[in-house]
């Protein structure tokens, strides 16, 4: 199984407004890239912070008849509003990964909106997830942020692929995460470059592909 990173970022390095969401910075070109990204995987990472905040739309809408990846949710505590697009608006229902602690919260406010499968545990271990995920039989993976997901999984070294574009803005506040953000260092982030194996230019944005080496 494949996982890769999604996520757009400017020119020094944020993903995220002062405001703590992200919103009015790609163009429509970035927005199509993504859908292609999206249609290319089976199953679709979404950080709970992020469906708070920004609300994404997870429906493709720009290539006819692709087959929307499915959305994993990943719920360490409390739950998410049952209204939020990604329970309307895919082909599948989505898949709620939760722990013992919120279980019957999330069932409570969830169980009609999705699958909802409880780890026998208080934390959500990446590794955990890829191998349910594999079990399942996902193939790609897309994990679209935000940083602290990605963080959790690049600790992991469980990335193969980053794709980001860059934006032609520039925020320049201090404390905004980039596209991974967590207490430590990654370990061995010097030991780890990653290979450059697509960029694409369009208009004033860049698109990105760096594969694992
Ligand atoms: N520029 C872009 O392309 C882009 C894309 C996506 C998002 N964003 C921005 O990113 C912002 C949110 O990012 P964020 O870093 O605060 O949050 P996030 O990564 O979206 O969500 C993190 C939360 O997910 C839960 N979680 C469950 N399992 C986890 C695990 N194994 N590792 C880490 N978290 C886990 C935790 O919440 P609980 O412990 O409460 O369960 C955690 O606080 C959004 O507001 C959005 O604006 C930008």
């Amino acid at each position: 199984m494949k996982i890769s990173i999604n996520m757009a970022m400017t020119l020094d390095g944020k993903v995220v407004r002062p405001d703590g969401k992200w919103y009015g910075l790609t163009s429509p070109e970035d927005k199509k890239q993504m859908d292609v990204y999206r249609s290319q995987s089976d199953a679709l990472l979404l950080g709970k912070n992020s469906i708070l905040m920004d609300n994404p739309v997870v429906k493709i809408r720009s290539i006819p008849n692709a087959l929307n990846p499915r959305p994993v949710i990943l719920l360490r505590q409390g739950t998410i509003p049952s209204d939020k697009h990604v329970f309307d608006e895919s082909d599948h229902i989505p898949l709620i990964i939760c722990t013992r602690g919120n279980m019957k919260e999330v069932k409570a406010s969830l169980e009609n909106k999705a699958e909802i499968f409880a780890l026998d545990a208080d934390e959500i271990e990446p590794k955990k997830i890829t191998g349910i995920l594999k079990r399942k039989g996902y193939k790609n993976v897309l994990l679209e942020g935000g940083p602290k997901l990605n963080f959790s999984f690049f600790e992991e070294d469980l990335i193969d692929r980053i794709y980001i574009t860059l934006v032609p803005y520039l925020i320049g506040k201090t404390g905004l995460a980039g596209i991974a953000d967590g207490m430590s260092p990654i370990p061995e982030f010097d030991q780890k470059n990653w290979t450059l194996t697509q960029s694409i230019t369009k208009g004033n944005e860049i698109f990105l592909t760096y594969d694992k080496r």
